[in-house]
């Protein structure tokens, strides 16, 4: 059997230790014999690579880890490749949050004009990398976790002929939450989940087969009633279903706004004071294990989602996890092409979504509206056409009016120029 290897594009980044601790807990189920950390920034690279280095010398594990900056080498006999860059890192992240609040827009990484930015500096540089994987290893599987994921998933899905999946954690995060409020097993855990990244709800709970949802439910209400739960009882009340945490930024926006504008630091600026200490604590030598620091960032579960997937397609297992992939007909209010986040099964040939209901009416119109919005991004972000970029956000259902879009797309145009060169 030839080897197995993984490559991780991105390598650098501060997660990666996670990633890694992901892997070698399940080493069972997936002997890999090698892991190509590539990153651009040989600074980083080296520090994380130390790091991942001395985690797999510690757990006496059988892997080789590589580390490169040319992707080339990433790429070649590549079984799998995992994807989580940051086009124009926390800095540009950093612009993606103040400029939407100028003009009364919720400042976030991937929900409304933020992510817009996000997704134009993005899009370019991942159809790319996916061009570098039809030609170099075309039968690799891409498991995306670069944001706005679903939309990037998108962009490959329907532009390149790579096996792409979208990952998220907010899939598994609402698991785990849930199995928490009912004290259960999470593995028992079956979510009847729709939406799309980072816009998504629960609207049925089984646990071992029994329907639960009405006792979920009732708990969520409790939750948002102690102020844990992040959502007003009253619009869960009349919503009925559960949604996750990103619909904050729709259903409470306004607060959100207010919160962010008092704020004294954006949240990229806490993350970049985060990591600074993390690269600090990674660089030294007596450093073997992920460091409990690594909790202060968003992405819990995320090595999970990452070695769930893998293993169900390595092992061929037909077991059933919720990712990006395109609709086909799950969902029947969207395109076959549009990519969504739904349960789906996984086996060696990839991932099936599983057929869903209609969307419920309450947020039918909201699903596809963003829906709208994510491919016009996705074009204005190929054909450098400033009124796709337009449109797009006119499409925004957080983006009020026209002057606002018009002075947003401005603002975002200046502000990101190096990494916009297709409108420039
Ligand atoms: C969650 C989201 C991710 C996002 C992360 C941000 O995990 O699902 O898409 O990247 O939060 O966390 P951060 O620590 O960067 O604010």
């Amino acid at each position: 059997m030839s080897k197995l290897k993984i490559a991780v594009i991105g390598g650098g980044s501060v997660y990666t230790p996670e990633l890694i601790e992901g892997f070698l807990v399940r080493r069972e189920e997936l002997p890999l014999d090698e892991i190509c950390l590539m990153d651009i920034d040989q600074e980083r690279l080296k520090i994380v690579g130390g790091l991942v280095e001395r985690m797999v010398q510690a757990a006496k594990a059988p892997i080789h880890i590589k580390l490169t900056t040319a992707l080339e080498q990433a790429l070649t006999e590549a079984a799998f490749v995992i994807t989580q860059i940051r086009v124009g890192g926390v800095a540009a992240r950093i612009l993606d949050e103040k400029i939407p609040l100028q003009f009364g827009v919720v400042g976030q990484e991937t929900t409304g004009p933020g992510g817009f930015a996000k997704a134009l500096r993005t899009i370019p540089v991942m159809l790319d990398l996916a061009r570098k994987i039809e030609k170099i290893c075309p039968n690799a599987i891409l498991i995306n976790f670069t944001n706005p994921s679903g939309i990037v998933t998108e962009a490959i899905l329907r532009y390149t002929r790579v096996r792409a999946i979208g990952l998220c954690n907010v899939p598994l995060g609402m698991k785990h939450m849930i199995a928490g409020w009912l004290r259960a097993d999470p593995e028992t855990v079956e979510l009847d989940y729709f939406g799309l990244n980072h816009l998504s709800w629960v609207r049925g709970v089984k646990i071992s087969g029994e329907d639960v949802f009405s006792k979920v439910f009732a708990a969520a209400l409790e939750q948002a009633r102690l102020g844990v739960f992040p959502f007003s009882p009253d619009l869960l009340e009349a919503l009925r279903l559960i949604p996750s945490y990103y619909l904050r930024y729709y259903y409470h926006h306004d607060e959100v706004v207010e919160e962010q504008k008092k704020a004294l630091k954006t949240r990229a600026e806490e993350v970049q004071e985060i990591d600074r200490e993390l690269f600090r604590l990674y660089a030294d030598p007596a450093l073997s294990k992920k460091p409990a620091l690594l909790e202060k960032r968003g992405g819990a579960h995320y090595s999970t989602a990452a070695v769930s997937l893998i293993s169900a397609v390595y092992n061929d297992k037909g077991e059933i996890q919720i990712v990006n992939l395109q609709n086909r007909a799950a969902i029947p209010d969207l395109s076959h092409e549009a990519v969504v986040e739904v349960p789906a099964r996984i086996d060696r040939n990839g991932a099936h979504p599983i057929p869903t209901s209609p969307l419920p009416k309450q947020v039918r119109g909201l699903v596809q509206a963003v829906k709208a919005y994510e491919e016009l991004t996705l074009e204005a972000a190929i054909t450098g056409d400033e009124h796709l970029a337009l449109q797009a956000l006119l499409a925004h259902p957080l983006v009020p009016s026209f002057s606002v879009a018009h002075n947003l797309w401005r603002a975002i145009k200046a502000a990101h120029r190096p990494y916009l060169p297709q409108f420039h």
